[in-house]
């Protein structure tokens, strides 16, 4: 639903000899840009409060076939728009967001050659800005190769960076460096900033049907990043045809990097919801499932003895969930084609065929009888067109069982047999088609190894939720000993910005030493109770197993924590450090606080000015103990309880690897 509250459309200026520069600011003026044509060739600027950010950066095109579409340029028209207005998301970290930006718009066209036409949009918002190329439909430019996009970003300092190499075998799931921006090679988005009294962090919005940008540093004396765009396998970067959009290249800005948590650009920047009234099958919410016994080793995807996926243990699931507020049970190795290696072979995978031992139809009619659900599982192993070809199918069946979740995922260095990268053109179609052909079928979405997020969830609204990150199942069974304790405070900064976070919080039980002697789930038991809050997804697992969960107390702050929010702010923190985040409940009055460290112990002053002002909340602490530890003691945490009247401080004592969970409960 779109309330507008404000527009204003100035009249569209057609200019033979425009001035050659442009200025356009956020709606609080802190951040301007200046976009130059001078000598025909087109540039951009970025200031806040004063200070540069991006020094005069280039822009363009480089086509196959045909000359640099960069220079030679003049200006055609500038249009302008100021726009204020609110909208309401389905879900999310808030139910109202506000979309105020001021937006400049023009019309370049080559003053010879090919006279192409290029259209270049800059919105500016408060918490950042975002710009985007238009290819105007044009007797020169029709079917089209992009052999280089020429935006650059020339950072105006040497800033402190977060990151993650760009093609590498493992996607997106490594642990972020932290470097001088300029000793950066290439990098995946977001990337992460931070100098001189700045935060700042650049990716991308509304990828539709386009390469995925990653930055490579081009002149590390000057700190010029280009956009380089992940290839297919045959080196094309984007065919495109006229007329066509570019995805928007995003800017956040914010004097701290905590407050680029709280920035809603990129879902400001993506189209609305195209589905129309998903509440049938759209519910966000929690989940377990037979998968963490699989990572520490205690089961196995294969069929055989070791099986994990059976009908009887998906009904102690079942059982357990029933008795909480859990609203699905995820089967992992449910069909068929999970025998022995299969993430080194063609994938042989059947995506409506249970394996033997587990009676899928008689598991959904459980789940649904005690009043939840069977969430359906399609690993790839990145076959993309063995999966393609029974992916209606696959749907529908889930359709004709009453699934209306899955989780899938792209196990793989390379797609297509070792081909393409995750992150090209190629897989932004494939997984747009996943998604609309989930919807099609009323079918919720959170995807492993799949593309970044840049806000499609807002056109998709059953796009729930993905990893692509580190994630928890590194701590259970990798060879390399699993993530950093700083991983966890570190990943909201920089991919946590992108969108929903399918990280697996919730473990329990830190003795899996038998099968995994190297592998430490690396904080306190607090701190993975505080993980609900600090980091966001509309759908967030308990990903232990019952009998871990059974019985202990500490369940009940999983049981009671939502997972759709009216607000959520992130309140403090540095990255790789520590993080505090407070959310409202989305269907109650109840609020929600989660404090994480990293290694260290620290204590934090929670004021509680957040809460309803006047207002008394029964507030329920989850603490780390007094000899609390990540790495030797981490079961070590009290609950306490007491009375508070909103604006009260209360001091969190967060130990090495710690946190603290808190519920407040209006009275
Ligand atoms: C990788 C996913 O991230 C993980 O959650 C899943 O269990 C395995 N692939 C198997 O599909
Ligand atoms: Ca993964």
């Amino acid at each position: 639903m779109r309330h507008w509250l404000f527009l204003m459309i100035t009249a569209s200026l057609s200019c033979n000899t425009l001035a050659e520069q442009f200025n356009v600011q956020s709606p609080d003026s802190d951040i301007r840009v200046v976009v130059d044509i001078t000598a025909g060739k087109p540039s951009y600027s970025v200031t806040y409060k004063g200070k540069p950010v991006i020094r005069s950066s280039n822009l363009g095109f480089q086509i196959r076939d045909q000359a640099p579409l960069q220079d030679n340029l003049s200006v055609l028209t500038e249009d302008r728009e100021v726009i204020r207005q609110q909208w309401q998301t389905v879900w999310g970290e808030r139910l109202q967001i506000n979309d105020h930006y001021n937006e400049l718009s023009l019309q370049l066209r080559e003053q010879n050659g090919d006279k192409r036409t290029l259209g270049l949009t800059f919105r500016v918002y408060d918490d950042g800005l975002g710009f985007r190329y238009e290819f105007p439909e044009q007797a020169n430019l029709q079917d089209f190769i992009i052999d280089e996009e020429l935006t650059e970003f020339a950072f105006a300092q040497n800033y402190q960076s977060w990151w993650i190499p760009a093609y590498r075998n493992q996607r997106y799931e490594y642990q972020y460096l932290r470097s001088a921006v300029s000793s950066i090679d290439v990098a995946h988005t977001p990337l992460t900033l931070q100098g001189d009294g700045i935060a700042i962090a650049v990716h991308e919005a509304a990828l539709v049907d386009y390469a995925s940008m990653t930055l490579r540093n081009i002149d590390d004396n000057q700190k010029v990043f280009r956009a380089d765009l992940v290839p297919w396998a045959n080196g094309v970067r984007v065919y495109a045809s006229a007329p066509m959009k570019t995805p928007w290249r995003t800017i956040q800005i914010a004097d701290s990097a905590v407050a680029l948590m709280n920035s809603d650009l990129l879902l400001n920047l993506n189209e609305p919801n195209k589905l129309g009234d998903v509440s049938s099958y759209v519910k966000p919410g929690k989940y377990m499932g037979i998968w963490w016994e699989m990572h520490t080793g205690l089961a196995n995807w294969s069929p055989g003895s070791d099986q994990g996926a059976t009908t009887e243990r998906a009904k102690q699931y079942i059982d357990f969930a029933a008795q909480h507020d859990i609203d699905g049970v995820l089967v992992e190795g449910w069909n068929k084609g999970w025998e022995g290696e299969w993430w080194r072979r063609e994938p042989t995978f059947l995506f409506d065929q249970p394996v033997d031992g587990f009676d899928i139809e008689e598991v959904s009619r459980y789940a649904q009888e005690k009043g939840l659900r069977l969430i359906g599982h399609h690993e790839t192993a990145a076959g993309i067109s063995h999966y393609e070809a029974q992916m209606e199918r696959a749907f529908a069946y889930y359709q004709k069982l009453g699934i209306t979740s899955v989780k899938m995922g792209y196990v793989g260095t390379r797609l297509e047999n070792g081909k393409e990268w995750h992150h090209g053109q190629f897989m932004v179609r494939h997984f747009r088609k996943v998604v609309e052909t989930a919807a099609k079928y009323g079918v919720m979405v959170n995807a492993h190894e799949t593309i970044k997020d840049t806000g499609l969830r807002r056109t998709y609204p059953n796009l729930m939720t993905r990893e692509s990150v580190r994630g928890m199942e590194y701590n259970g069974g990798s060879p390399d000993t699993g993530n950093l304790p700083n991983h966890t405070v570190l990943f909201p900064f920089t991919r946590g910005l992108s969108g929903p976070t399918d990280y697996t919080p919730g473990v329990f039980k830190f003795d899996y030493q038998k099968h995994r002697p190297f592998n430490r789930v690396p904080t306190t038991l607090a701190k993975q109770l505080a993980l609900y809050v600090t980091i966001y997804s509309p759908l967030q697992m308990a990903a232990d197993l019952p009998e871990h969960y059974q019985g202990h107390p500490a369940f009940k702050f999983i049981d009671d924590v939502p997972a759709d929010w009216s607000e959520s702010i992130a309140l403090a923190g540095e990255v790789g450090e520590y993080l505090v985040f407070a959310r409202k409940d989305r269907h109650s009055d109840d609020w929600y606080v989660g404090a994480a460290s990293n290694e260290l112990p620290r204590q934090y002053a929670l004021v509680t000015d957040f809460l309803d002002s006047g207002a008394i909340y029964q507030v329920e602490i989850y603490a780390d103990g007094e000899a609390a530890h990540w790495r030797d003691n981490p079961m070590d945490y009290i609950i306490t309880q007491r009375t508070l009247h909103a604006g009260e401080t209360l001091i969190l004592d967060m130990k090495p690897g710690g946190g603290a969970a808190l519920r407040f409960v209006k009275q």
